[in-house]
């Protein structure tokens, strides 16, 4: 086997047990950001609680937040050959980017949508969003406790195999 061959083989590998955590607008601020609807940690204490959460189960995870559509959409698009499962709190942009939606479309891995609060419960304008429909699964609702959630489902996703249930629904 060439070293090339070698190093696409370790690449991809590596990818089966790596997972990656984008965080939209406005989450670099969580902690102080309106604590009574999104709580008292900070987006390093969310990732720390996911990374530790995905090392128990031998996965790695990266993350990254950003306040530009267009850094989440390249992140996306980069994903897919890097990352097993993706797990995205796009922030405000969930309620109207057709563009992240269209990258997310275009992965073949786990996505777990995740939100710190219960979108469905706040303004009408929250209650649309246009991830859900390319995500495998949603999280909302639960705080703190979500991100780490996020990494189990992704986790058991990938280590059972099975495909999300709107796929196994089509499959029929
Ligand atoms: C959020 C909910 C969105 O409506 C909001 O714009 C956010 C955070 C959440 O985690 O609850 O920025 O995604």
């Amino acid at each position: 086997m060439s070293d090339e061959d070698l190093s696409e083989v370790t690449s991809q590998q590596n990818a089966q047990r790596s997972l990656l955590v984008l965080s939209g607008a406005n989450l670099q601020l969580l902690g102080s950001r309106q604590p009574e609807i999104y709580g008292s940690a900070t987006l390093d204490d969310h990732m720390s609680a996911a990374r530790d959460a995905a090392r128990g189960l031998g996965f790695s995870l990266e993350s990254l937040q950003s306040n530009h559509e267009g850094d989440l959409v390249d992140a996306i698009g980069q994903a897919r050959s890097v990352h097993a499962a993706l797990i995205i709190n796009p922030g405000a942009f969930t309620h109207y980017s057709w563009a992240i939606h269209d990258a997310l479309a275009a992965c073949e891995f786990p996505i777990i949508e995740v939100h710190l609060s219960n979108p469905h419960r706040r303004e009408a304008w929250r209650h649309l969003s246009v991830v859900s429909s390319v995500a495998t699964a949603v999280i909302m609702g639960l705080g703190a406790s979500g991100y780490p959630m996020a990494v189990r489902a992704a986790a058991a996703l990938l280590d059972t195999q099975q495909p999300g249930l709107a796929e196994a629904s089509t499959q029929e």
